[in-house]
């Protein structure tokens, strides 16, 4: 089905609000024949759509297919700028690769690249991401704001808040946030956030922020190695969520706390960070490639930077490390 159609289509639907819409009323719409209708009924159904069709009151969606392209997530967006502009692929390598060239091509911000599936996935610290078909968010959210690239960090923290809130909302679950930004469910890692830069020594020409989230997998589905240190959405709810819906809520909180922070500074977004962390006042290792620390975590700097105390009381100024808790 024409691109432009299906999502024509889908807002006649999306408006009517789970009532029926009549066969007639479509094909006016439309400007198409009653004919033309019933095949496009057709092709929805063959993309996985469930519509209920009765004689004299017309059609209606009884179940969406839980996609996340384009046409799924413009439905009922709420943002002015942050995903507007979808690129999707069934299949990539990485998002954070396709999205490096998009901003190399020029994107606008806001743009963002989300797939089904990832072949290599790329995880922090060159870590491979596991990115099944079909069952996570995988995606990258292209940001061009005019900062210091040292403060480029405070970007991440931004992002974990913001993807906190949305699955706090979405969900009802509660969530933690592990230094700079795992995000743990009971104690788990559902989400995880590798933060790209493209810029100057004096100047950002982009933020690509890389967000994986476990959403539909069972436990049997967690790749082996990180199954008993990883946990999915529905494996905390024991209910499939909608991925398109949680994007949305991801893209307008990520867009209000941006705005916040572009408008006021990192002050608040330091405070809601902070009310997440589940790391502040205990006691953590903080592993590099090189060297371990363990100490007291005291916070984080103005820059988003842990400050770890170690048992002679020496604060080490942490900005890249695994932490153990
Ligand atoms: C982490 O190690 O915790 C960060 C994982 C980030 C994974 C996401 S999935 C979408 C985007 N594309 C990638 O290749 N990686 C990020």
């Amino acid at each position: 089905m024409q691109s432009s159609i299906r999502r024509q289509l889908l807002e006649i639907f999306s408006k009517s609000d789970g009532e029926f819409v009549s066969g007639q009323m479509i094909s006016d719409e439309l400007g198409c024949s009653r004919t033309a209708v019933w095949k496009h009924m057709e092709d929805l159904r063959k993309e996985g759509y469930e519509l209920e069709a009765v004689r004299r009151l017309g059609y209606r969606i009884a179940r969406k297919p839980d996609k996340v392209t384009g046409n799924e997530i413009h439905l009922g967006l709420q943002t002015d700028y942050i995903g507007k502009n979808i690129y999707f692929e069934e299949t990539v390598e990485s998002t954070q690769k396709i999205a490096a060239r998009l901003v190399y091509e020029g994107a606008f911000e806001g743009t963002v690249v989300v797939a089904e599936e990832q072949t290599s996935g790329r995880g922090r610290l060159s870590r491979t991401w596991h990115s099944p078909k079909g069952t996570g968010i995988w995606m990258s959210v292209i940001l061009r704001p005019d900062i210091p690239v040292q403060k480029a960090p405070q970007l991440t923290l931004l992002a974990a808040v913001g993807i906190a809130q949305a699955i706090e909302k979405c969900t009802g679950l509660s969530v933690g946030i592990k230094w700079p930004n795992d995000i743990l469910i009971n104690g788990k890692k559902a989400v995880g956030i590798l933060t790209e830069l493209q810029a100057d020594p004096d100047k950002i020409h982009a933020v690509i922020i890389g967000i994986g989230i476990n959403v539909n997998q069972q436990h049997e589905h967690l790749a082996e190695d990180i199954r008993q240190i990883a946990t999915s959405l529905l494996i905390e709810t024991g209910r499939e969520q909608k991925r398109a819906e949680l994007m949305q809520a991801i893209f307008l909180q990520l867009e209000k706390l941006y705005k916040q922070y572009m408008a006021e500074g990192f002050g608040i977004i330091k405070l809601l960070w902070e009310s997440y962390a589940v790391s502040i006042g205990k006691e953590i290792t903080a592993r590099t490639m090189t060297n371990a620390i363990t100490g007291i975590a005291k916070g984080i700097t103005e820059d988003g930077i842990l400050m770890l105390e170690d048992r002679e009381g020496v604060i080490h100024y942490i900005h890249s490390a695994d932490i153990e808790i």
